[in-house]
């Protein structure tokens, strides 16, 4: 079997927020590679983050007009990985292995995006109103979980949860059955909708008030999901959550959401409750074993709940195998569409 590394190296993943990646070079870690990522005049690089004359750290290094400037001996790297100066040998010939390895790397969405493959197997999540301009966007801070990036999409598209996990900030306990609901796999990914109860919090004392909550989920293969809320009660608002595979049982979650911009508290709002919400979601992922994504469907057991998480899990095995995969049948009659 590949492994994990050699199966989601030609996928796009988030190293970093957009936002954090200023004129210091920053580290990443991706698929157990470590990286450096630095701004170019033009762009964005990522290579190898040690460097390749005497394994010094190149995050503690100078970006400048040439490419990356080594700390130990000057030594500067450009975006392409050739070593293009060599301070200790000024006009002599630059010996052919100074060479670092280089990966894609692109900003888009507000997020540094790289591709460790030479070439990448999908494009980027097709997420065009953020480029318009037209949303506000608030961010999370990355969330880094001991869990594996698979089994994150999975419990933010498991809809049987919702009653148990989020008691106490929006789940509500009364409505625990899951209606049966439609999910479409598409080319990329797999979309469903369904309607969730939720409970929003009554103001001044008052009782929570049930919340009729339209909830579409696009999940791009192999780790971004889209997730639209359309409450009744509460703000309409988008959430972004991309699973970056930090190695095969630990994920580095860049999860933001976009909203009206007129609605000038809800940054606030949707933080404290956002990350009240994540931290219920952590303390059941971060106990489940295997930590990794399972490789079959046996081992666990499947209901006509979990229909989107299962569809998800098919279409991450087949790119995680190589293969096309089937997975169970959780309705029993007919099996999945
Ligand atoms: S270790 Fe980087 S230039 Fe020597
Ligand atoms: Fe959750």
């Amino acid at each position: 079997m590949r492994s994990y590394r050699e199966a989601f190296s030609p996928y796009w993943h988030p190293v970093a927020y957009a936002s954090e990646l200023k004129d210091r070079p920053l580290a990443a870690r991706l698929l157990e590679t470590d990286l450096v990522v630095w701004r170019t005049g033009s762009g964005v690089a990522a290579t190898q983050r040690h460097c390749a004359h005497r394994g010094a750290d190149l995050c503690a290094g100078e970006p400048t007009a040439e490419g990356l400037r080594c700390a130990f001996h000057g030594w500067t790297w450009g975006p392409e990985g050739a070593c293009v100066r060599l301070p200790s040998r000024p006009g002599g010939p630059i010996p052919p292995t100074a060479r670092l390895a280089a990966f894609r790397a692109t900003e888009r969405y507000g997020l540094i995006w790289v591709c460790l493959a030479p070439e990448p197997a999908a494009p980027l999540p097709h997420w065009p109103e953020l480029e318009d301009g037209a949303l506000a966007v608030v961010h999370l801070p990355r969330l880094d979980w001991d869990a594996s990036a698979g089994r994150m999409i999975e419990i933010v598209l498991d809809v049987a949860h919702l009653s148990w996990v989020h008691r106490g900030t929006f789940g509500n306990p009364d409505e625990q059955e899951v209606p049966p609901y439609d999910v479409e796999r598409r080319e990329d990914g797999v979309h469903a909708r369904i309607i969730y109860p939720a409970l929003a919090p009554g103001l001044d004392g008052a009782p929570p008030k049930v919340d009729r909550t339209t909830l579409t989920y696009d999940v791009t293969l192999p780790f971004a999901a889209r997730l639209a809320f359309k409450p009744t009660l509460f703000y309409a608002h988008t959430v972004y959550a991309i699973a970056s595979p930090v190695s095969e049982e630990k994920m580095r979650c860049f999860y933001f959401a976009t909203y009206h911009p007129r609605l000038r508290h809800f940054p606030d709002m949707f933080v404290k409750s956002e990350l009240a919400i994540l931290e219920q979601d952590r303390r059941v992922l971060e106990g489940v074993r295997p930590r990794a994504h399972p490789t079959d469907f046996a081992g666990e057991v499947h209901t006509p709940a979990d229909r989107l998480p299962i569809e998800y899990r098919r279409g991450v095995l087949a790119l995680r195998l190589g293969q096309h995969v089937d997975g169970p049948a959780p309705d029993g009659a007919g099996g999945m569409p």
